[in-house]
């Protein structure tokens, strides 16, 4: 079976965290979409890393990493991020493929990304600028480049052509590229050819030859399902399909392949760039809960939005992807509060209320209705199972399975591989 693991909210749950955590239990980990907008954070043994392309199951022994169709993929990031895995000694050529169909991200979809947002003024995305968007445009207007291309002998031609056009967009939008792409097209070929000596491959050929023989797949999400393509806060989402089906896509299996899916999400909410976010505190609550969550972007270390719990926004998660356990991080985040608010329901300007997401999100001003719990005021970096907690954090959580109609597997309490309340007991 695949088992999908990915987040619910807005991004930066603490995917990297639990994949690393379950990652002993499955033989492949595999990245089904997104690419170095990502940044998965791992922490064991003192060492703190971040990944952006590379699947989180790179540091354990003996499983295949698996870097999916669906995924845009930069080789300049990539380069980089392998250079940065060195001192870890990790046999990177044996445990990571490559699918052949991966997009390429080249130097001038970085440039088209900065353009964009900068043609949008005030309407920006607040993209991560790694070039995401115009290369899945790209994808999908069937003129961009693939992995697999790299290996033709007219791969320089086919470069050539895509950047010509990109250079009459980046012309039209007035944008200087002339004093950046030199630069950054040497160290791009450098880092294609370097990409050569990992395994490039049809990967969906791997993936499913693994579940025929019984191996355990485990498809690591990135971003969050609020940011999805087709049902996040369009348009201030990303471009891919960060929800469960993306893994079929994205990887080439079949829906019925699908297994466990892990929903990831936050005790509280963040979000990183524009858009909607109706639980959002701007006061000094918000502050507390991004200064003692180190609310900053892993990736471009922008400050975090912050917020409490939405759980309409998390029913909707777990609706369209078919969530089957769910795994609630960061709760030592909220030790700090004499009282913690949980959003169960909007209500809409006509006063009405309702517990869906409304199609206007983004022109109509919803307002929270929260419940609200008292806090457990202590510390919870002993407690490992679900007998240990606090009476108050125990109401807490027996609230949340009770109204998402699922069970809790896991509750995260530091950064730390190790850090794990769990219901039952596994191997980490
Ligand atoms: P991802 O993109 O979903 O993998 O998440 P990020 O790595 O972008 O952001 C999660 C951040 O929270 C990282 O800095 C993690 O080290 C950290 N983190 C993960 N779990 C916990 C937790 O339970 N408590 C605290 N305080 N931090 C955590
Ligand atoms: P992980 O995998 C949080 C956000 C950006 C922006 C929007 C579009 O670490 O959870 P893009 O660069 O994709 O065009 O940006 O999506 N975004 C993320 N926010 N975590 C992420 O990834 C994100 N990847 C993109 O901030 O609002
Ligand atoms: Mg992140």
């Amino acid at each position: 079976m695949v088992d999908v693991l990915l987040g619910l909210q807005w991004g930066d749950e603490g995917k990297g965290k639990i994949v690393d955590v379950l990652a002993p239990q499955y033989q492949v980990v595999a990245r089904f979409q997104g690419g170095p907008n990502a940044g998965h954070t791992l922490e064991f043994n003192g060492f703190k890393h971040v990944l952006h392309q590379i699947p989180s199951g790179i540091f354990r022994d003996d499983i295949l990493n698996i870097i999916g169709n669906g995924v845009v993929l930069d080789p300049i990031v990539f380069k980089k991020e392998i250079d940065g895995l060195a001192k870890y000694n990790l046999a990177l050529t044996k445990n990571l493929q490559i699918s052949k169909k991966a997009s390429i991200i080249i130097p001038t979809h970085r440039l088209l990304d900065a353009a964009y947002e900068q043609a949008k003024g005030e309407a920006k995305i607040g993209s991560t600028l790694r070039g995401i968007g115009p290369t899945y445009q790209d994808k999908v207007a069937r003129v961009g480049l693939r992995v697999g291309d790299i290996l033709s002998p007219n791969f320089q031609e086919k470069y050539g052509k895509l950047v010509a056009v990109h250079k009459v967009i980046l012309e039209q939008n007035n944008f200087d590229y002339s004093s950046v792409l030199p630069q950054a097209e040497a160290d791009f070929f450098a880092a294609v050819d370097f990409m050569k000596q990992f395994q490039l491959t049809d990967s969906e050929y791997a993936v499913n030859q693994a579940l025929t023989d019984n191996r355990k797949v485990l498809a690591e999400g990135a971003q969050g399902s609020l940011l999805d393509i087709d049902f996040g806060s369009y348009p201030f989402v990303t471009s891919s399909n960060t929800m469960t089906a993306g893994a079929c896509t994205g990887l080439g299996v079949a829906p019925r392949q699908i297994g466990e899916v892990f929903g990831i999400f936050k005790a509280y909410c963040t979000r990183v760039g524009s858009g909607p976010f109706p639980t959002e505190l701007s006061d000094e609550t918000g502050e507390r809960i991004r200064q003692e969550g180190r609310e900053f972007g892993a990736t471009t270390g922008r400050p975090r939005r912050c917020g409490w719990l939405d759980l309409p926004a998390l029913k909707y998660a777990i609706m369209i992807n078919g969530v089957t356990q769910l795994v609630m991080m960061k709760v030592d985040v909220l030790n700090i509060f004499d009282e913690i608010q949980i959003c169960t329901h909007y209500q809409l300007p006509d006063g009405s209320t309702t517990e869906q997401m409304p199609y206007d999100l983004c022109d109509t001003a919803v307002t929270p209705i929260y419940k609200s719990f008292k806090g457990w005021r202590a510390d919870l970096a002993n407690i490992h199972s679900f007998d240990e907690m606090p009476a108050e954090l125990a109401t807490y959580v027996s609230f949340l399975e009770e109204t998402l109609g699922l069970p809790i597997s896991f509750i995260s309490t530091s950064p730390d591989r190790e850090a794990i309340i769990h219901r039952q007991a596994v191997e980490i």
